[in-house]
């Protein structure tokens, strides 16, 4: 249905302006004052954003929905996060094929694949995860960035699961940058932290709040450093995931300074929550156990600081959604066996918009640029990330004058808690489509399962 927008002031990552929008054919076909809906076809859809932002559609690019992990399963499937995603203004995700090391990469793509399609509310794409390189899975990974999967993911952590060794990396980075593939990273040293989780347990130290200092800041920035020496010597384009700390950023930063393309992602827990919530009673800290961990209160203005200044390219979540009934607490007596993961793919935009914007932090063009704009030019999502003539019509029009709370009573994520349980608000989405198609209004998903389509990219 075409779609009129009226009185928008249109946020991008660089402009700020009055106009009307016109978008038909899942495009925007015109910006311009002054619109006049009898200029528009019969069946026209006409929304009112007086008082309100216009904002491109935000792109998370870092979810994980279907995640055999730890030995359980993520808990959401497309229809409950595409609906989160959804009424928390995302409209795009990029999530990452996580294949355990025996599975074979096209067979992985199909599952992903197929959990998505036909089910996805919004537009999705993914990153080709590289738990094993070998002269098989090379042809396949070769055939999946034909297919316009145009990013891969290896981990240096996890040690025996999804982690690669270094002959691995090697090659895995060689190839990408043979095919013009950016490699996303999970940064850690793998040996530190499986030699110190066994100290801290052989020691009696078995609660969430150990999961820190079993690896802390300097086991990251090891692994970042580990990962640039290699981007060096390869000349591939890497993308450092879920950075935590002001020492991984500084070693980011080194390696850009030699040369090095390099991009850097947060993670909205690692912007607005300390390690502190991992110690809470009754094992609750449990909810709070992701990696890289939470950090010290005193490293979230130094992760704002740099996202402000654009050393942090992006804003994403690395949602991995585990129940704390059954499935965190299946870490009950030993911190290493905690599912790994924070669930926010929600939130961000409203946590990002109330503790950036509202806070003074980051000003509007940087939240559209680190939550929206930066991950459509890194990942080559075609047509994503602005609002211009000619861009899919992802559009959410921003109340800044609402204000609530986040609950898990009301959320659409699937798991049993919210990790920001009774936390203020102060703006949320009124109206989100994808590619012209109403998909929320104002805390509700009014749209319809399997409207999203795999993205295409460019290189
Ligand atoms: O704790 C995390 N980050 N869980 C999800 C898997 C990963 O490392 O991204
Ligand atoms: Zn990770
Ligand atoms: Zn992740």
């Amino acid at each position: 249905m075409p779609l009129l927008i009226k009185n928008a002031r249109i946020i991008t990552a660089t402009d700020d302006y009055h106009a009307d929008l016109f978008a038909a054919d899942q495009t925007i076909s015109r910006i311009e004052s002054g619109i006049a809906e009898r200029e528009c076809p019969a069946g026209t859809e006409v929304i009112d954003a007086a008082g309100r932002y216009l904002f491109p559609g935000f792109i998370d690019p870092h979810v994980h929905i279907h995640l055999p992990f730890m030995g359980t399963h993520a808990r959401d499937t497309w229809e409950t996060a595409g609906r989160a995603a959804l009424v928390g203004g995302t409209t795009t995700l990029i999530e990452m094929i996580c294949p355990g090391k025996a599975d074979q990469p096209l067979a992985a793509l199909e599952t992903w694949l197929g959990k998505a399609r036909g089910v996805a509310p919004c537009d999705f794409t993914f990153h080709m995860g590289v738990t094993r390189f070998d002269a098989a899975a090379e042809g396949q990974l070769r055939e999946i960035a034909q297919r316009g999967i145009r990013s891969f993911k290896v981990f240096l952590a996890y040690k025996g699961a999804l982690g690669v060794d270094d002959r691995e990396l090697y090659h895995t980075l060689r190839l990408a940058k043979e095919l013009g593939v950016v490699v996303t990273a999970h940064c850690e040293n793998e040996t530190l932290v499986a030699e110190r989780c066994a100290e801290l347990l052989a020691a009696g130290k078995t609660l969430p709040e150990f999961h820190e200092p079993s690896r802390p800041v300097r086991v990251e920035a090891s692994g970042v450093a580990h990962l640039l020496a290699f981007a060096e010597l390869t000349g591939a384009e890497v993308y450092i995931v879920h950075t935590s700390c002001d020492e991984a950023v500084a070693e980011a930063v080194r390696g850009r300074e030699r040369g090095v393309n390099v991009h850097i992602e947060v993670v909205l827990p690692h912007l607005v929550l300390d390690r502190s919530y991992t110690h809470l009673p009754d094992f609750e800290g449990a909810k709070y156990v992701m990696s890289p961990p939470l950090r010290e209160a005193s490293q979230l203005p130094r992760m704002w600081s740099h996202l402000r200044s654009g050393t942090i390219a992006t804003v994403a979540t690395d949602h991995a959604p585990f129940d704390f009934s059954g499935q965190k607490e299946m870490g009950r007596g030993d911190f290493t066996r905690i599912p790994n993961g924070i669930p926010s793919l929600e939130d961000r935009v409203n946590l990002l918009y109330t503790h950036g914007v509202c806070a003074g932090r980051i000003d509007l063009h940087r939240f559209v640029d680190a939550a929206s704009t930066r991950a459509a030019r890194i990942f080559g999502l075609k047509g994503k990330g602005t609002i211009a003539v000619g861009a899919d019509a992802d559009l959410v029009v921003y109340d800044p004058a609402y204000r609530g709370t986040i609950s898990a009573k009301t959320q659409h994520m699937a798991t049993d808690y919210s990790a920001f349980e009774g936390w203020e608000i102060k703006g949320r989405p009124s109206v989100v489509t994808v590619r012209g198609a109403v998909m929320a209004r104002d805390g509700k998903f009014v749209g319809r399962l399997g409207h999203g389509r795999l993205v295409p990219r460019s290189a």
